[in-house]
């Protein structure tokens, strides 16, 4: 803590984990939002007033707009999350607002999901939770729920960052050959024995399995539509960690009916948290309220990354996590 920072105005658009909110109100001039009611844009630009930083979250959007009207005092935005797609960086930039995130801290955490969603789809663990909670098991059956093996098979990632990586390092732990498509092909240290595939196209055919990893980008968003689709071997199983709208959801839902795509694991959704209410009723949906980075651990390294963002800031010392 320096006096640089105990006289920086912060507002924090939402309640953070415990120690993280204490470390707030202590070290920073805090603005907190306690009742943590999802901020509209007037209630952002009435809060921000004299603040000189903003941590925000994914629920809130800076758009162009809603940055162009910020107030002048503020010089910093630091969201607490590694995907940016709520903000618009190019108006931050113009704007000389610093934009700063949490990545690293929250890798292995949205793996873990990842795998959650990958294994647990393919296993139907949806479908079996909810016979048992029902009082409908009834006496073991060698033909009933059953799902379909994960090891062995082939894995594709779409989008080979750091959480991508760690998707391929623990899918090797299921015997898995992995794959991937990126926007460029990575050193052999970080591709993790993973073969690169420049065009989706080729990869595609060969996936058993696909996780989306990728951040939600113009180029990303709808990715998987129905003519990706259709390149997959029937009987796939999907995932999707990165962002609702890198997944087409009328082209999921129709494939998720036909039996095309097996099983889907998700955890984010377009427009959450609503969601396509046509997922609700697919037996074949193992679904997770957007839970990615969701343990005590990482959710307080993300809190101190953000406000570690912003105490740099103050002090006049390098972001430890500029973007814009
Ligand atoms: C992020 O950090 O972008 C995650 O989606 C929040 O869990």
């Amino acid at each position: 803590m320096s006096e640089a920072t105990k006289g920086f105005r912060v507002l924090a658009t939402r309640l953070m984990p415990d120690a993280v909110e204490a470390r707030f109100r202590a070290e920073f001039d805090a603005v907190p939002n306690d009742e943590d009611a999802a901020l509209d844009q007037k209630a952002i630009l009435r809060l921000a007033e004299g603040c000189r930083g903003i941590v925000c979250t994914p629920t809130e959007k800076f758009d162009a707009e809603t940055i162009a009207l910020l107030p002048e005092s503020v010089e910093i935005l630091a969201t607490f999350s590694v995907g940016c797609d709520h903000i618009d960086l190019e108006a931050a930039q113009a704007r000389g607002l610093v934009v700063a995130n949490t990545p690293d801290v929250l890798t292995d955490a949205t793996a873990d999901t990842t795998i959650l969603c990958l294994l647990g789809a393919a296993r139907m663990a949806q479908n079996a939770e909810r016979i048992l909670r029902e009082g409908r098991w009834g006496r073991w059956s060698p033909r009933e729920m059953l799902g379909v093996h994960m090891s062995g098979k082939r894995l594709g990632i779409v989008g080979m960052g750091r959480i991508g990586q760690a998707v391929a390092r623990r899918a090797q732990g299921f015997g898995m050959s992995v794959m991937y498509h990126n926007r460029r092909e990575l050193p052999a240290e970080d591709a993790q024995g993973a073969t690169f595939y420049a065009e989706p196209a080729e990869m595609l055919p060969q996936c058993d399995f696909l996780a989306l990893t990728c951040p939600l980008t113009p180029q990303t968003h709808h990715w998987l539509n129905a003519e990706r689709i259709k390149l997959l071997p029937d009987g796939a199983v999907v995932a999707n960690t990165a962002r609702g709208p890198v997944v087409e959801d009328d082209a999921l839902i129709a494939a998720l009916k036909s039996g095309k795509i097996a099983a889907a694991g998700l955890d984010v959704f377009t427009g959450e948290p609503k969601l396509d209410e046509r997922y609700l009723d697919l037996g074949n949906a193992f679904l997770l309220p957007h839970i990615g980075s969701a343990t005590v651990e990482t959710r307080n390294a993300m809190g101190n990354r953000a406000l570690d963002n912003i105490a740099a800031h103050a002090d006049g010392r390098d972001h430890p996590s500029r973007v814009a």
